[in-house]
């Protein structure tokens, strides 16, 4: 069975105006996909491992180019369950509003976590970096506060989502984008149904 991975990276749960959006993404892609498991993977509720001096010396031991041996192989139990159930995945959804010009923190413990050597990407012999979760698409959902068309040098959310998952071999991703959510509560209500509409009339 195919199986969507649903990363949520927003506490609002009910007030989420980011869930909002991607409920309506979620219903038609559901009605597309009626075989499709979804798996839900909210960063608030869930526990993602914390970095510890020891876990990410095997980062260093995979980048050296050997295997994870001995304690270490405990150790990184569950970070290896998190790559695999992200790595498994037919196709990735990210609903995410920005925080401070960028992603919310367990977002970015969530891809600190996932994206190591050997499994989400690797050297190859001439240098080169290879990511290794090829041929999936991914949608990434945000909705902001502001207004960044205007302002790009002050957003670090989309470009930086763009550029690790590029990184780790995922080159099919679209973007979602309401904004401004807390400007004006007029604007706020016509571009939250303007990105439900794009949700709606995507071809998936
Ligand atoms: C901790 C925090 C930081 C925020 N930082 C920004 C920001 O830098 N720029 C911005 O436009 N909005 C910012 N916002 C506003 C949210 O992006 C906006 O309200 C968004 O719609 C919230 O999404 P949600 O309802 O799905 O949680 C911030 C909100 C919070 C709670």
């Amino acid at each position: 069975m195919k199986r969507m991975l649903h990363i949520i990276a927003s506490p609002r749960e009910d007030e989420s105006r980011t869930l909002q959006v991607s409920d309506v993404f979620l219903e038609n892609f559901k009605k597309k996909h009626l075989d499709w498991a979804i798996d839900e993977l909210n960063l608030f509720k869930e526990s993602i491992p914390s970095l510890s001096q020891k876990s990410v010396s095997g980062k260093y031991v995979l980048l050296g180019g050997k295997d994870l041996y001995g304690s270490l192989k405990d150790t990184w139990a569950e970070i290896l369950q998190h790559i695999d159930r992200f790595k498994t995945a037919d196709f990735f959804l990210i609903s995410t509003p920005m925080w401070n010009f960028s992603i919310p923190y367990p977002l970015k413990h969530y891809i600190d976590v996932i994206v190591q050597p050997k499994y989400l990407f690797r050297y190859k012999e001439n240098g080169e970096v290879e990511g290794l979760v090829k041929d999936k698409k991914m949608v990434v959902i945000i909705s902001r506060g502001g207004q960044y068309d205007n302002n790009p040098k002050i957003n670090f959310q989309d470009p930086y989502l763009r550029a690790i998952f590029n990184f780790v071999g995922i080159q099919d991703i679209e973007f979602i984008i309401a904004e401004p959510m807390d400007m004006n509560p007029e604007l706020k209500q016509q571009r939250l149904e303007e990105a439900k509409k794009r949700c709606q009339e995507m071809s998936l």
